[in-house]
């Protein structure tokens, strides 16, 4: 998605050859002309898959999760981090550790909010080792709906993440692929090494 590789490459900051800060659009502040374009892009990848319910997670899956659903014309539902007061019965649950972070968190949604006939698009605003988007996928399993795919602002393809949710046979669409954070500049995986991948 050209607009948005164009505003990482204008905004983004490389911090190390791992990290991306991308919070004058997507982690703090938020560009809502842009997420707009992106729950369109998000809606046309995956407008065959008979999405039925779109899934994200807090804090930055929020906004483009919202447009994606807004597009589709489904609800969205968020996972959350932290244990809800409201939030206490009849959870579907998760262990989800970050290697960036070096923390692990238990995720929950309410089991009310995914049936066992829904066709779930997760979103999520990065993909790096993948364990945020495996823990959202059992979620899903957990209420016995089906997973349709994965719908990723940022993946860092030099991660394991998407490989390995590819390799187990999911569709996951990734609106920009970034192939190396190396020497303070990022590099977009080349048309062909996507068509190969
Ligand atoms: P994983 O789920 O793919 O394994 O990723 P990881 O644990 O490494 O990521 C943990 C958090 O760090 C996630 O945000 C993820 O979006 C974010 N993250 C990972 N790599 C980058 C990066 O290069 N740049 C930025 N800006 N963020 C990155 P989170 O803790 O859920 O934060 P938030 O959603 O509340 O903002």
């Amino acid at each position: 998605m050209d607009l948005l590789k164009q505003k990482i490459q204008s905004e983004g900051k490389v911090l190390s050859n791992q990290v991306l800060k991308v919070d004058s659009f997507l982690n703090h502040q938020i560009d809502p002309v842009l997420m707009v374009e992106i729950g369109k892009e998000f809606a046309r990848r995956f407008q065959s898959e008979r999405i039925t319910k779109v899934l994200t997670i807090e804090s930055s899956g929020i906004a483009p999760g919202l447009m994606a659903a807004l597009e589709l014309q489904v609800p969205v539902v968020f996972a959350r981090k932290r244990k809800s007061l409201t939030l206490v019965n009849d959870l579907l649950t998760a262990t989800v550790h970050s290697f960036t972070k070096n923390e692990t968190n238990e995720i929950s949604v309410s089991s009310k909010f995914i049936a066992s006939d829904d066709r779930v698009l997760v979103i999520d605003d990065f993909l790096a080792n993948g364990q945020a988007a495996l823990g959202l996928a059992e979620i899903v399993n957990q209420a016995g709906a089906e997973v349709a795919g994965f719908g990723i602002v940022i993946e860092k393809s030099f991660q394991e993440g998407g490989q390995s949710l590819r390799e187990k046979g999911y569709k996951v669409e990734s609106l920009a692929r970034i192939s190396s954070l190396e020497n303070g500049e990022v590099a977009f995986l080349e048309e062909l090494e996507v068509a190969l991948s």
